[in-house]
């Protein structure tokens, strides 16, 4: 168990806010339930975020280590539309199991989903003419719900609202005074209904999609019939998606539209639970690449009992959030997905989804190979890069009382919106010169990952807490001395401290420690 402080939400909030990272979408309308824009500093983090996934999973997938084969491993990018036809989420399973069912308190107007919402019961189970105290894990009912129950029964225990025989009138709801305001649950699809073309009409019904992973089982043909793959390979795709949350919330966690960039990757059913492992330790590896390490990221691998038929294993990368503390909440999902994907869709379309394998199958008299045909099984790292992204905020943010500025963004190098500063001590005596020379050097080399800032006003401790907030790694100062000395103060965010380097060595010394 951390010992930690869990960070205050409404300090990252706010910081998010104050420097650019993340706005409510619509803001001046009074904002929009469960949309989020992203401000100059949050979108360029994004794009870092995006570019790193792209980068290490499709142009030099694994950082270049060999697979369970022994082979490099292969993956080709697709960029597939939000608006797919009908079909595609009927075969998916979407138009028929894509639903929450809800209860509603019609005292506090709060809707919970009805598998999350729990009970506190006397030990005994039977609580007699008593109320029982419904609450939701990791929120504030918890809590005070458990608090009222001991002091009704004593020893209590917890059991899910559905375990209990209806109907409620003896529940209190998690955030309710009076029993029996829950209602039954009901059924939410979360897919967004749109029209295609202007007659609007039923026939013109399309979603746009919750996930982007369909958009590649459905090009799975024509990216096997038009390049070179062979199995085993994988196809990403990354993109917008759009659920229509029921309760959104916890910031940018839980929205109606948010981002994923996701990994179908295809390999034979012999060799599918080997690239499972693999999948499943390399992705919590590259989260921590980016700064995530230690003990707020967790891998926890599903039990038997939670998962879907076809599957033969469910990871997920988990992060603590400060509101999901003590516990966590899923960044990524890596999942076993057997061939159910490609069935569905063949049975569905009526194409035949087969691959032929040339390297594997019969071998005939005359030396020549007859393909093993099958559906391929299907691997899937899913990430979110919204979540993501906050996961990366959050860990950022620290406070330290014993700093001039004492709230600070511990982003990595790699993902820093800003990657360097170049500050003049004094816009005079030659300063801002070699300043901009340094600024140009650095922004020709730099330009692709992020920002060189550069600033020669307000006092130079002003400008180290702008840049700490901001999360840029260095800021390199030109004082009086490097006229002289042709050397800069490289001063480093985490630590505060300042040391002396070579005016002519900042390049490189940026380069290495960014990864560029
Ligand atoms: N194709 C599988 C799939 O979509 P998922 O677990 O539903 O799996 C993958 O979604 C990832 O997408 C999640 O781990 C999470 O990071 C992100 N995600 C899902 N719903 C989200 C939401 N409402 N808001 C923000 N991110 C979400």
């Amino acid at each position: 168990m951390s010992t930690a402080p869990v960070k205050s939400m409404d300090a990252i909030m706010a910081l998010c806010k104050r420097r650019g990272f993340i706005y409510q979408a619509s803001d001046i309308y009074g904002g929009i339930n469960g949309f989020w824009d992203y401000g100059p500093l949050g979108s360029q983090l994004k794009k870092n975020l995006r570019d790193a996934w792209w980068q290490d999973m499709i142009l030099r997938p694994c950082w270049g280590k060999a697979g369970p084969n022994g082979n490099p491993v292969r993956c080709v990018p697709v960029e597939t539309r939000i608006v797919q036809h009908p079909k595609v989420w009927e075969a998916s399973g979407h138009v028929a199991g894509f639903n929450d069912p809800m209860v509603d308190c019609r005292e506090t107007k709060g809707r919970y989903r009805y598998d999350h919402v729990q009970v506190y019961v006397p030990a005994s189970g039977d609580a007699g003419d008593k109320p029982v105290f419904a609450y939701v894990g990791d929120q504030p009912s918890e809590a005070k719900q458990l608090k009222k129950a001991q002091k009704t029964f004593g020893e209590v225990k917890s059991v899910l609202l559905s375990s209990i025989p209806q109907p409620w009138a003896r529940v209190i709801g998690p955030d309710a005074e009076k029993p029996g305001t829950l209602t039954e649950p009901r059924q939410f699809n979360l897919m967004f209904k749109t029209y295609i073309g202007a007659t609007a009409g039923e026939n013109d019904v399309a979603f746009l999609r919750p996930e982007t992973a369909q958009g590649v089982f459905v090009q799975f043909k024509n990216v096997v019939d038009t390049t070179r793959v062979k199995i085993p390979f994988g196809i990403g795709n990354t993109g917008t998606s759009f659920r229509n949350e029921v309760t959104p919330r916890n910031f940018t966690f839980r929205s109606r539209e948010f981002e994923q960039a996701e990994l179908e990757f295809f390999c034979h059913p012999d060799e599918s639970v080997a690239w499972y492992k693999f999948w499943r330790d390399f992705r919590m590896e590259w989260w921590k690449s980016l700064g995530l390490a230690g003990e707020n990221l967790i891998l926890r691998e599903h039990e038997k009992d939670e998962l879907s038929h076809y599957s033969q294993g469910t990871s997920d990368v988990e992060y603590r959030f400060p509101f999901t503390a003590p516990g966590f909440g899923e960044l990524e999902g890596i999942a076993h997905r057997g061939n159910y994907d490609l069935t569905q869709h063949q049975k569905v379309s009526g194409v035949k989804l087969e691959y032929n394998d040339t390297e594997r199958g019969e071998l005939l008299p005359n030396g020549a190979r007859r393909g093993e045909r099958y559906l391929p099984h299907c691997i899937e790292p899913a990430a979110g890069l919204d979540r993501g992204a906050l996961a990366i905020l959050c860990e950022a943010y620290t406070k330290d009382e014993s700093r001039p500025s004492p709230e600070f963004m511990k982003i990595h190098p790699r993902l820093a919106p800003i990657k360097a500063a170049v500050f003049p001590l004094v816009a005079k005596d030659g300063m801002p010169e070699i300043g901009e020379k340094l600024h140009a050097e650095l922004t020709g080399k730099f330009w692709r990952s992020g920002q060189i800032d550069f600033d020669e006003k307000q006092s130079i401790g002003k400008r180290y807490a702008r840049m700490d907030e901001a999360g840029c790694p260095y800021c390199f100062t030109i004082d009086g001395d490097t006229a002289k000395d042709q050397s800069v103060t490289c001063r480093d965010r985490d630590s505060g401290q300042q040391t002396r380097i070579a005016l002519d060595k900042v390049a490189a010394f940026l380069g290495e420690k960014i990864g560029v």
